[in-house]
C-alpha cells in the first residue's frame, strides 16, 4: 500500500471540473494533489518531478487526444513517475463519436506505456445539466431524446473513485467503467430536480440537427461536428453504463440523482 500521507499526485487538468473533484478527494485522503494546467504543461518534467503518480485528464474535445496522452506518458516515464491513471470515458470504442474514439486509441497507448496503469471510464456527469437548473426559471435543454438511458454519475463520486484507484496498487491493470446507481434518462433528472428545488423544471428537447443550426452554430466547425455526433449517438442509444465497479471501489453505491442535485443546488 502506498503511504497515503506522503503520496504526491500530479493531476493534469487539475483545475477543471473533473480535476478539482479528483484533487479534493485526494486531499481528503491525506495525499498531496498537484494541479497541472496549461501553464505547468510547458515545464512538464519539472512539474512531474517527485510525484508518485499522475492522473491524466485531457481537455474537452481535444483535437488529438492520443498525441496529448502520448506526450504525458513520455514525460511521466522520463520523470520516473511509474503510476498513471487515465481519465477515459464510458464506451470509448464508439467510432461514430470522434472524441470517444480518441480516448479508445489513447487507452491503448496507456496500456502499452510500460507504466503501472489504470483506466477509468466514467459516464456523463449529473453536473453537466446544472447550469440551466440554476436559472431563475429552471430548465434542462438537451439536443437528444430525453428518454434515452444513461449511467449518469456525480462528480464527487468520480473524484473519490479516482483517488482510491490512484492510491491502491491493487488497481494496477484495472479498467473501471463508472456509472451511477441505476440507469436514468434526462426526464428522470428533471423529476429529481423538481423534487429538490420544489418547483417545476422545464424540459426543452431538440434534435441534434436543430442544435447544430441553432446554439451549435456559434462553435468552431470541428467542435460543432463532434458534439453533433455525440448528440446523435445519445439520441439513438443513450450511454448506458454499469455501477458495479464504482460500488466496489467506493464500498457503497454511487450517489443517486436526488442526492447529487441536492448537494449542488442546496
Ligand atoms: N463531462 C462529462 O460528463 C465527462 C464524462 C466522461 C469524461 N469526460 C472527460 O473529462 C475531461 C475534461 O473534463 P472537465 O469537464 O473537467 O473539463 P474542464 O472543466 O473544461 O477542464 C479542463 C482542464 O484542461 C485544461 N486545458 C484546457 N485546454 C488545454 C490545453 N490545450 N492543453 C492542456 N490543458 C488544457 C484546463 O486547465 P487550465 O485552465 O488550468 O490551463 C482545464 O482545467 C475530457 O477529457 C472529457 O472528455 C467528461
Amino acid at each position: 500500500m502506498v503511504d497515503q500521507q506522503r503520496s504526491r499526485i500530479a493531476v493534469v487538468g487539475g483545475r477543471g471540473k473533473t480535476g478539482s473533484a479528483v484533487c479534493a478527494a485526494l486531499r481528503v485522503r491525506g495525499a498531496d494533489a498537484v494541479a497541472l494546467g496549461r501553464a505547468e504543461l510547458d515545464e512538464l518534467s519539472a512539474a512531474l518531478r517527485g510525484c508518485d503518480a499522475v492522473y491524466l485528464i485531457a481537455p474537452n474535445l481535444h483535437p488529438d487526444e492520443p498525441a496529448f496522452v502520448a506526450r504525458l506518458l513520455r514525460a511521466a516515464a522520463a520523470a520516473h513517475v511509474r503510476r498513471v491513471v487515465y481519465h477515459s470515458v464510458s464506451a470509448p470504442y464508439a467510432p461514430a463519436m470522434p472524441h470517444h474514439l480518441g480516448k479508445a486509441i489513447a487507452e491503448d497507448l496507456v496500456r502499452r506505456s510500460g507504466l503501472d496503469w489504470s483506466i477509468l471510464q466514467p459516464c456523463a456527469y449529473v453536473e453537466n445539466l446544472l447550469p440551466g437548473l440554476r436559472e431563475s426559471s429552471p430548465r434542462i435543454a438537451v439536443a437528444y431524446d430525453p428518454d434515452r438511458l444513461f449511467g449518469m454519475i456525480g462528480l464527487a463520486d468520480v473524484g473519490a473513485v479516482a483517488a482510491e484507484v490512484l492510491l491502491d496498487p491493487a488497481q494496477i491493470g484495472a479498467t473501471c467503467e463508472l456509472g451511477g446507481p441505476r440507469l436514468v434518462s434526462v426526464r428522470d433528472v428533471v423529476a429529481a430536480a423538481e423534487r429538490v428545488l420544489g418547483t417545476s423544471v422545464e424540459l426543452v428537447a431538440s434534435s441534434p440537427e436543430e442544435w447544430a443550426a441553432g446554439p451549435g452554430a456559434r462553435l468552431a466547425t470541428r467542435e460543432r461536428e463532434w458534439l453533433q455526433a455525440m448528440f446523435a449517438y445519445y439520441d439513438d442509444f443513450g450511454l448506458p453504463t454499469g455501477s458495479l465497479a464504482a460500488t466496489a471501489i467506493l464500498g457503497r453505491p454511487p450517489r443517486g440523482l436526488d442526492e447529487v442535485l441536492a448537494a449542488a443546488l442546496g
